[in-house]
């Protein structure tokens, strides 16, 4: 190849990499909860967050944002993320919910799509996706039950 077509696909590879995220805390600025206000948070180049302690050479990809509900109080976090595959089922609409024990209840979202994507503002669901995702969802379930 020309030196030239290995700096173009240099230059594609490392345009792919590049993510910006929205990078807050609701406990330090309110701002970073919903309906988000992007007037004073900062958003981030995930290129330049450094590794996790531990979890070394593993690069932030996605953007995530988590809502938690901790003894009855919504916590907002925005930030790039660094394990997982964005969305459910490559649907970045759908987010994973935990509901634990001591009435704490957990939302956990994560995208890609575009820079900033981790503002939370979805777009209306549409029936077929739905059933699609659900449909999908009860698969894997019943797929899995053989395995265990
Ligand atoms: C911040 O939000 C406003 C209003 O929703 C939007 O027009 C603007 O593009 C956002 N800024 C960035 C950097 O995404």
């Amino acid at each position: 190849m020309q030196p030239a077509v290995y700096l173009f696909v240099l230059c594609l590879i490392a345009e792919s990499w590049s993510l910006k995220c929205w990078d807050c805390r609701s406990d330090s600025d309110p701002k970073c909860a919903d309906p988000f206000d992007n007037s004073t948070v900062p958003i981030k180049d995930c290129r330049q967050e450094p590794d996790l302690p531990h979890l070394p050479g593993v690069r932030p990809t996605m953007c995530r944002k988590i809502r938690q509900k901790v003894h009855g109080q919504w916590r907002y976090f925005r930030s790039c993320a660094y394990l997982g595959q964005p969305g459910i089922a490559g649907d970045e609409r759908f987010c994973l919910m935990r509901t634990g024990t001591y009435n704490i209840f957990m939302e956990y979202c994560t995208c890609n799509s575009k820079d900033g994507c981790n503002t939370g503002a979805l777009p209306s669901l549409n029936w077929p996706t739905l059933l699609f995702v659900s449909g999908l969802a009860i698969a894997v379930t019943w797929s899995s039950s053989f395995v265990l």
